[in-house]
């Protein structure tokens, strides 16, 4: 395995690899999620590429930049384990110039739920995101459903800019009480964690409601609020969209997503189901 810092000498490098590449770029503190889609990366592709790194341009001001989990050494085993050959770990000097182009989200579709709660996160991740297509040149690049505007604007961007890359969403890994895994759980202490079950919870009594065939959005909306303002400290949005984002108002069997965001304590976390 190999670790790479500069943004050139990888370009260098892909550029002698001869097969396909799969790529998954993450900001580090792996878990067992971006364990599975290093994994799904490892079985479809002759070579694996990781990116890790806390890309500074997606986080507003005053988010958790600073405080955001940092553990290379262990970052660096678990790929190892994982069979990936080559990390890309770059500096920000590597990847951003001074004054330079910027990517902006789509208009409706990136400033809505996230996009609102986080104006210009999704500048950042897109902008981030074209860079290291660019650098690693993948051929299939994984990305969890967790994140899920997220995954949807980049699919949009792949569209949009005619790029190559077959964007390949992945499922959401949780542990054995339910939360989806997140490098911000770590944040959470006991008492945090156990209200934060909550989330998982809304979306299981939502695709409950679905099963006994309430499909309508408002009444599935207010039964998951209910349940979620017992025990967050603040509940961002719950919602209730198609594949391609937009608002339903009746659960689209097979094409919907019911989202929640919340904070517990200081952390703010995001899940979701796909129905
Ligand atoms: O999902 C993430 O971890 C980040 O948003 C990504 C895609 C690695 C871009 O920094």
């Amino acid at each position: 395995m190999q670790i790479v810092k500069d943004a050139i000498e990888l370009k260098k490098l892909r550029a002698s690899l001869n097969g396909s590449v799969g790529f998954v770029p993450t900001m580090g503190a792996l878990h067992e999620g971006h364990i599975s889609l290093i994994k799904k990366a490892r079985a479809e592709n002759d070579f694996v590429i990781v990116s890790i790194f806390v890309n500074p341009t997606q986080f507003l001001e005053g988010e958790d930049l600073d405080k955001y989990p940092r553990k290379d050494e262990a970052d660096i085993k678990i790929c190892e384990l994982a069979g990936v050959d080559i990390i890309f770990m770059p500096t920000i000097d590597s990847v951003y110039n001074e004054d330079e182009l910027s990517i902006t989200a789509p208009k409706i579709r990136g400033f809505i739920l996230e996009g609102a709660k986080r104006p210009g996160h999704f500048d950042g991740v897109l902008q981030i995101v074209m860079k290291l297509f660019n650098i690693t040149d993948a051929t299939n690049a994984y990305f969890g459903k967790k994140d899920a505007q997220q995954l949807a604007l980049i699919t949009q961007m792949t569209k949009d800019y005619f790029l190559n890359v077959n964007i390949v969403p992945c499922e959401i890994v949780r542990d054995s009480r339910g939360i989806a895994l997140s490098s911000r759980n770590t944040y959470l202490s006991e008492g945090e964690y156990e209200r934060a079950l909550s989330l998982s919870r809304s979306l299981k009594l939502a695709s409950d409601m679905v099963a006994k065939s309430e499909l309508d959005s408002s009444k599935i909306k207010v039964a998951m609020e209910d349940l979620l303002t017992k025990s967050v400290d603040k509940l961002d949005y719950v919602a209730i969209v198609d594949r391609e984002f937009r608002e339903l108002d009746k659960v689209e069997i097979g094409n919907s997503i019911i989202l929640v965001a919340a904070f517990v304590g200081n952390t703010r976390l995001i899940d979701n189901i796909w129905v």
